[in-house]
Parts: C-alpha cells; sequence; structure tokens
C-alpha cells in the first residue's frame, strides 16, 4: 500500500511517499533502532527476533524508498483475537499520521483474517498513544496495577470490536 507523506515540516517543500509492507528479519535492526529514540523500551533484540520468525505475529513497517523505516507495528495472533506487541514512529516523523496508517492497515488485515478483537496495553502515562487509540476508538476495558517493573506503572488495557470498525 503506498501513502503519501507531507514533509512540509521536515524537508522543505517536498512531498515524500512511503509504503506499509510486511516486516522481514533483516528489518529486524532497524525496526529496534526506532526505540532508542524513546525513554521505555517496547521489545528486546532476541523477542523481536523470534516474533519475526514465528507465523503468528506480524509487523508491517512504514518505510521510506527501500530502506529508511520510519515506524512499525507488531501483532500477534490468536485463535479469537490479536493483541498490539508494540507501535512505534520514528520521532523526526511523528505527528504525520505513521502510526494511524499502520493501525488503519493492520486493522484492515485483521478484517481478512476474521479476527474480532484486538486488544493492547499501554502505560497510563503515554499520552500519545493513549490518544491514538481513543481517535481509532478502543475502549478502555481493565487496569493493570503496578503492571510495569521499571517504575511501577499501571497498564491501561484497551480493546476495539474490529467486526464494528
Ligand atoms: C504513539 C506513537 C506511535 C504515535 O505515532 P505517530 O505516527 O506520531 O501518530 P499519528 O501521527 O498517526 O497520530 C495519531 C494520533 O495520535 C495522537 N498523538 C500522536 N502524537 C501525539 C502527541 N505527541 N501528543 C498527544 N497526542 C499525540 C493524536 O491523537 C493523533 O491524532 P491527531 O493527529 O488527529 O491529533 C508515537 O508517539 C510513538 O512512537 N511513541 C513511542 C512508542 C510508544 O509508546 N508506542 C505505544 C506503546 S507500544
Amino acid at each position: 500500500m503506498h501513502y503519501m507523506l507531507d514533509l512540509l515540516r521536515q524537508k522543505g517543500q517536498k512531498i515524500m511517499k512511503y509504503n506499509i509492507e510486511k516486516a522481514s528479519l533483516k528489518d529486524s535492526k532497524e525496526i529496534l533502532n526506532l526505540q532508542n529514540e524513546y525513554k521505555h523500551n517496547l521489545i528486546s533484540h532476541t523477542s523481536l527476533k523470534e516474533d519475526l520468525e514465528d507465523k503468528n505475529k506480524v509487523y508491517l513497517v512504514a518505510k521510506i524508498g527501500s530502506k529508511e523505516i520510519v515506524g512499525a507495528i507488531g501483532i500477534s495472533l490468536l485463535v479469537d483475537h490479536a493483541d498490539i506487541i508494540i507501535i512505534i514512529t520514528k520521532k523526526n516523523y511523528s505527528n504525520l499520521g505513521i502510526a494511524s496508517s499502520l493501525l488503519s492497515e493492520s486493522i484492515d488485515m485483521l478484517k481478512k483474517l476474521n479476527i474480532a478483537k484486538l486488544f493492547l496495553e499501554v502505560r497510563e502515562s503515554n499520552t500519545p498513544a493513549i490518544n491514538l487509540y481513543e481517535k481509532f476508538k478502543f475502549k478502555k476495558i481493565s487496569i493493570r496495577k503496578n503492571y510495569y517493573p521499571n517504575n511501577n506503572e499501571n497498564a491501561l488495557v484497551y480493546k476495539i470490536d474490529i467486526s464494528k470498525t
């Protein structure tokens, strides 16, 4: 799927295109590097590599040109639902709709797979991510107290009914 990315803010007058495609093992380093810009690590090198080889996990990446990865989403496919493992956008490219297009593509993919529900966990301090999910009409269904071991932060659990989107 092709997307146009309006990079007026970053790159003068240039309008650039990006593609969303399925990630492969060779993308692991770049996906991992996306996290370096943020405070909390979302996934380890080992689990990412395992995930990229697991047929029940799907990673989509937003790529500019043939190489530069500017965003990624990881989804775990279970029998009757799916979980978001990670969604992340390169800081320089944030607020341009990349995470939204990754999420839309994922929801379309899940619809085709007849998976009816999508769940995720998010730190309660993660306002950008919470806003993104609420924009997509995810509903908060529970709170996991002291869920994150590094700072005992609570996790909010969100769910969307894909069949109703
Ligand atoms: C959350 C994140 C993925 C959003 O990526 P993005 O590509 O900038 O998101 P989009 O441009 O598609 O924005 C979609 C919505 O997210 C929300 N949002 C994005 N950045 C935001 C910010 N800095 N502050 C508040 N809301 C924000 C807004 O509701 C926005 O909709 P709007 O443009 O209509 O206001 C990005 O900030 C990120 O990578 N964060 C670090 C990783 C992370 O915490 N991931 C979530 C847990 S796995």
